[in-house]
């Protein structure tokens, strides 16, 4: 018992110091927290979390506790990242800055209950979605909105047309929708686009709120304004661009979603890292980043590219990386491959070497395809009727390192050879 009570004390005395010591460490976190505030820099920092544990397995020679110890440190760093984000409010939303067309991005599990406070909803409220979407989100929405009008069009690329906007906009005309009535957009990446371009026509254009339900929706193209159809088989042919004014992520949407249309998802989540922010892209190597850091880092990025670029004249082309072949694949496969498995086959034949090494392994654990045996002419054909073409080629992303994309002026002849060559063994 003496020994017992004797171990604890000690026990009792090193917590003291450690208790001590955590304060310190704490202060220290929160000079670290400014400084990624001040930078722009995100709060995970794989490669450092990495080296902090090798350091520490060095320091304790003990293989016995060597691992214990690993886990000691890890659990620190996760309480020190949990510290910096509420020292830097990460609860509170993103915000584009877009001058008069600022917007807040909500990312929050259960904002979608939220939404009567978080949005204006006291009017008539167009809710757009798809008959794929469950219908129970729609119901939620639907019960917090004063006059809610719901318009249900049929899923598919098929239905991305005039047609359905025009059945959208019909909808609002015989419900009476004034200029000051709004759009919102349930579902996925379609559903956002035609709500949209919906929103950004009915009487010259009328308020817009998207509630992203796919992982590809919430990750990438519920923000940053670009709305629209495909007209004659051409994808996105016409459109707007026309932000939200408020765009609520709700992660608890995604339990229903299957697994084929969340590593879609993530297709664009790797792109964004590739193009732009290499530790981003080495934590995605690494798994097991919950879901909120995968949203929170892509939309960071997709948010600083579309502040400086809001009309795509420079910066925002790189985040149509993996876009050239793969809106060509897409036109070809017809339906077969989603959005996202059509950016993850195009991403591959535009990295060098080194990078498509590490780039295929990561398209494979997420479950994403990484070859296409399908008819090469036929995305060549709609590849050569991309709007993104010039007479003279593409304007086409390239990344040679991670985190580093780059837009070059690619001949057709040169952009024909990267499709002939793509997807070798
Ligand atoms: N505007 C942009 O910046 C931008 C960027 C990337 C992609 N896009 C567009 O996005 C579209 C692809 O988006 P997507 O991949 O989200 O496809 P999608 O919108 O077609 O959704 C895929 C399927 O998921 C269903 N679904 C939606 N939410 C669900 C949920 N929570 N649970 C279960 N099923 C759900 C839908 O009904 C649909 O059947 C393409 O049209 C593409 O052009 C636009």
């Amino acid at each position: 018992m003496d020994k017992l009570q004797e171990a604890r004390r000690a026990i009792s005395a090193i917590d003291a110091e450690m208790a001590e010591l955590f304060v310190r460490r704490m202060e220290a976190v929160g000079q670290v927290a400014q400084y990624k505030q001040e930078h722009g820099l995100p709060i995970f920092d794989g490669a450092r979390e990495r080296e902090v544990l090798e350091k520490g397995a060095r320091r304790v020679t003990d293989p016995a506790l060597r691992e214990h110890y690993a886990r000691f440190l890890q659990n620190n760093m996760d309480v020190s990242k949990d510290y910096q984000r509420r020292l830097l409010a990460h609860d509170a939303p993103l915000r584009m800055e877009l001058g008069s067309r600022s917007y807040d991005i909500v990312i929050r599990r259960g904002c979608l209950k939220e939404a009567g406070s978080l949005l204006d909803l006291d009017r008539k409220v167009c809710i757009v979605t798809d008959r794929g979407v469950p219908e129970g989100y729609v119901r939620t929405l639907a019960a917090q909105c004063k006059a809610p009008v719901v318009v249900t069009v049929d899923g598919g690329e098929a239905n991305k047309t005039m047609d359905t906007v025009a059945a959208v906009c019909r909808a609002m005309l015989e419900a009476g929708f004034t200029r000051r009535d709004c759009v919102v957009a349930v579902g996925g990446g379609l559903v956002g686009d035609l709500a949209g371009f919906a929103a950004a026509s009915f009487l010259r254009g009328v308020d817009f709120y998207n509630i992203p339900t796919t992982l590809l929706a919430q990750v990438d193209s519920s923000i940053g304004g670009k709305t629209g159809v495909n007209l004659a088989g051409v994808k996105n042919m016409v459109g707007a661009f026309w932000q939200p004014r408020k765009v609520l992520i709700d992660p608890d949407t995604l339990d229903t979603l299957s697994p084929r249309l969340y590593a879609e998802g993530m297709a664009e989540a790797v792109k964004m890292a590739l193009t732009s922010d290499a530790a981003f892209f080495t934590a995605l190597e690494q798994g097991g980043l919950p879901v909120e850091q995968v949203l929170e880092g892509a939309l960071r990025i997709k948010k600083t590219v579309v502040e400086q670029d809001e009309r795509e004249t420079g910066l925002r082309k790189l985040l149509n990386f993996g876009h050239t072949i793969g809106h060509g694949v897409e036109a070809a496969a017809g339906g077969a491959l989603y959005h996202g498995e059509c950016v993850a086959l195009g991403m591959v034949p535009m990295c060098a070497p080194a990078v498509r090494a590490r780039l295929l392994p990561l398209l494979e654990k997420l479950g994403l395809p990484t070859r296409w045996e399908g008819d090469k002419a036929a995305a060549w054909q709609a590849m050569s009727h991309d709007k993104k073409s010039t007479a003279s080629g593409f304007s086409a992303v390239f990344v040679d390192r991670p985190g580093e994309g780059c837009v070059k002026q690619v001949t057709f002849e040169e952009m024909k050879a990267i499709l002939e060559g793509a997807w070798q063994a």
